[in-house]
């Protein structure tokens, strides 16, 4: 395996089709996941030469977390769908990695057994605030007990997105013996809560959320330089500028297009990542000379797990990460504060 790309061939022949179109597809016509990985194509690369760069590094700190790479694990639900470890094995391998995984709500291990597996790594955990702000909050003090260092709060999901590839199979519900277990309500029965996703949640509820925590708030599925401003406002120590993948709203542009007027309007008061079509070293420098300080991905994580599991999930990082070492060499910088954005044209 030389790149991500091959790994989701890999894939796609060891998943049930069911399940590679889970984690393959978006919404609608899937305008917007196309989008995410053709915009990086038409943006090039403008290196510098002969500046003495010498040795390099390409760790970035974020919130006070260091990471190896400017490349963190995208939150993405069922990983035990790709592999019988799932979110422990992918824990392992961020770890491995030396960097972040956001462990979503919709993990099918949980988050404590996530962080006992891999006591080493760094977790940030997902969340798609509840209506039931008891609920939510159990599930908060569960993240902090874990060891989570950061709560990411999924802002673009007031719905369930629609993807017909999930319809065409009749996906509807995981197979016997998985669950989302972070859903379990540990202070009533027992049992497994459904995901509510609700359109009443509001910036209140984010003011609700600091409240409770001392964790910092992290900010997911930021695409207007607005909503960017009013989340600084309400206490967000980052921001994801991300469309779910282009698994929800479908037709929203490719998030490395909106990033440019993101990172002008915060003007550096919080850290933006960027997450979205990041497939090559080269995407990610493109991303961090463009004002991003890390990025994430998802789909790639899932196929490095189906494909041959914790070591799988580690090789999509460690690839990853050598491209990005080889692409900053070539740039002429010895570290991601090199990057500017006179480096990215639009080609
Ligand atoms: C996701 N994503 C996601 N986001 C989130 O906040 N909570 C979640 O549980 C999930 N689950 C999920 C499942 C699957 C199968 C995918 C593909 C995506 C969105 C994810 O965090 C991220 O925004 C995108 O995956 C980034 O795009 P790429 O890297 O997959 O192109």
């Amino acid at each position: 395996m030389f790149s991500l790309r091959e790994f989701e061939a890999l894939a796609r022949e060891r998943l049930d089709p069911a399940h590679y179109d889970y984690f393959a597809g978006g919404a609608g016509d899937e305008v917007t996941l196309r989008a995410n990985e053709a915009a990086f194509g038409r943006l090039a690369l403008l290196p510098r030469v002969l500046r003495g760069a010498g040795k390099l590094r390409s760790d970035v700190t974020v919130l006070g977390h260091r990471a190896a790479t400017p490349v963190l694990v995208a939150p993405t639900a069922f990983h035990r769908l790709a592999d019988p470890e799932g979110e422990r094995a992918t824990a392992r391998a961020a770890a491995a990695a030396e960097t972040i995984m956001i462990v979503s709500m919709a993990s099918t291990v949980a988050v404590e057994e996530v962080a006992a597996a891999a006591p080493e790594a760094a977790l940030w955990f997902q969340l798609y605030i509840q209506p039931d702000l008891a609920f939510t909050e159990a599930i908060v003090r569960r993240a902090e007990a874990a060891g989570c260092r950061a709560l990411v709060v999924t802002a673009d999901s007031p719905v369930h997105g629609v993807r017909e590839r999930e319809l065409r199979h009749g996906f509807d519900d995981l197979p016997d013996g998985m669950c989302c277990e972070n859903l379990r309500d540990v202070n009533g029965d027992g049992g497994v809560r459904p995901i509510v996703m609700s359109p009443s949640i509001s910036w209140d509820h984010l003011d609700w959320l600091r409240r409770i925590t001392a964790l910092p708030i992290v900010l997911k599925g930021i695409l207007r330089p607005e909503d960017a401003r009013a989340a600084i406002s309400h206490g967000a120590a980052a921001v994801i500028v991300s469309n779910h993948g282009g698994r929800q709203l479908d037709t929203v542009p490719a998030t490395i297009e909106l990033l440019p007027e993101i990172v002008a309007e915060v003007r550096g008061a919080v850290p933006v990542l960027l997450d979205g079509g990041v497939r090559r070293g080269t995407d990610v420098l493109k991303a961090l000379a463009l004002g991003a300080s890390a990025v994430a991905i998802g789909r790639p994580v899932v196929w490095g797990l189906a494909a041959d599991g914790e070591r799988g999930a580690r090789r999509v990082l460690e690839l990853l990460r050598a491209e990005v070492e080889q692409a900053l060499t070539l740039c002429g910088c010895a570290s991601v504060d090199d990057l500017e954005p006179g480096m990215v044209r639009r080609s």
